[in-house]
């Protein structure tokens, strides 16, 4: 197996399915538009931020591996975004909850993986989560009901071990979740590097913010379990959800190719455009459950950073795609090398 197997195959969870994808399993296909802003091409020339409308299809997710919809429980929620373009091809945005990510290289995330494996789920008593907060580790979380196996312990071990993975799995113990996934922002984590109008390349992160604002639920009353894509429909039926794309361009010395870093926050941001969403396609089996997104599928005008762990990415979507029997991912056209 090369490295982007052994990630695919490691990221699956015993209460998964090999015909869903390892992670982000549970999730729901919506549709609408983009319309870039009037700055937009100034800063990226790619076809999408042209001005001119252009549809997108766009999948959100659960992040958990398990096969069954725990809506209401806390995890980091996904938003992968393709744009369609005027000449027939495609672009992707492929976007978190999570600002930063667990590891800077394939192989440290493997490592990561490994020791994250689900584990029966224990309740710690008020004593063992005073002494987690006083080692500055996050306690762990009261399992929900339900929940048997958890990958919590392994993950707050290994931050524990590598600072690096520590913002990240601070922020995934206490993220909660959102009252709809249209009440979140998403971030697409790694930086990439847009050419404006002028010739001026620029390395930028991408997030995406949800014009009704960031809501999540209650956590000490979770609402029932797969509210989440009910939610969605009846909110589509009333009126579209809105998202605003904002773009952070960073400054020289910036971790350009670390995504577990955060930038500083006074970076110059640019409002790129806005989405909106208007339908829940009825055909869920090809929209949402056999689609393929791929982050590295680009097209002219934005490229890739040399982050390691976003160019792996390419390769572990292809063959997750593959393994599970999805549409292939339409690489060719349009993507980048
Ligand atoms: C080396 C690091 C990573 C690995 C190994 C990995 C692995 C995977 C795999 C195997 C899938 C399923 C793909 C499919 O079957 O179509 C997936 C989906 C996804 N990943 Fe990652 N991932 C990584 C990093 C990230 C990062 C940094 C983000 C955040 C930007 C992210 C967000 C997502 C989302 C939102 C999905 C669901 C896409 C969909 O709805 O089809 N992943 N990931």
């Amino acid at each position: 197996m090369d490295i982007a197997e052994e990630l695919v195959d490691t990221l699956y969870r015993p209460d998964g399915s090999r015909a869903l994808r390892p992670v982000h399993s549970i999730g729901i296909a919506a549709t609408g538009h983009f319309t870039a802003s009037d700055v937009a091409h100034d800063y990226c020339t790619a076809a999408h931020f042209s001005g001119d409308e252009v549809p997108v299809n766009l999948r959100f997710s659960n992040g958990s591996g398990c096969a069954v919809a725990h809506d209401g429980w806390s995890d980091v929620r996904g938003m992968a975004t393709r744009f369609h373009l005027p000449d027939g091809s495609a672009t992707d945005l492929v976007a978190m909850t999570l600002p930063e990510f667990f590891a800077p290289t394939p192989e440290t995330f493997l490592e990561f993986a490994k020791e994250a494996q689900p584990v029966p789920v224990v309740r710690q008593t008020p004593w063992q989560k005073f002494k987690s907060m006083l080692a500055l580790t996050p306690p762990l979380p009261n399992p929900y009901p339900g929940e048997t196996i958890s990958p919590d312990p392994g993950a707050i071990r290994f931050a524990d071990k590598h600072k690096y993975a520590q913002l990240a799995v601070w922020q995934a113990a206490n993220i909660g979740a959102p009252q709809s996934y249209a009440r979140a922002s998403y971030h697409a984590v790694h930086t990439f590097v847009v050419t404006g109008a002028d010739g001026t390349k620029r390395w930028v992160r991408f997030t995406w913010q949800p014009v009704a604002g960031v809501l999540n639920t209650n956590p000490l009353a979770p609402p029932v379990d797969r509210y989440l894509q009910k939610e969605l429909r009846e909110r589509l039926d009333h009126a579209p959800a809105r998202f605003s794309l904002m773009m952070v361009i960073g400054e020289v010395g910036d971790p350009f190719n670390d995504s577990t870093k955060p930038w500083p926050p006074h970076r110059r941001r640019i409002s790129m455009g806005e989405l909106t969403l208007t339908h829940v396609p009825d055909n869920q089996e090809a929209e949402s459950e056999k689609m393929s997104f791929n982050p590295c599928l680009l097209t002219d005008g934005i490229a890739l950073s040399d982050d390691p762990v976003l160019r792996i990415r390419k390769e572990v979507y292809e063959t997750s795609s593959k393994w599970r029997g999805a549409t292939p991912c339409p690489f060719g056209k349009g993507a980048a090398s």
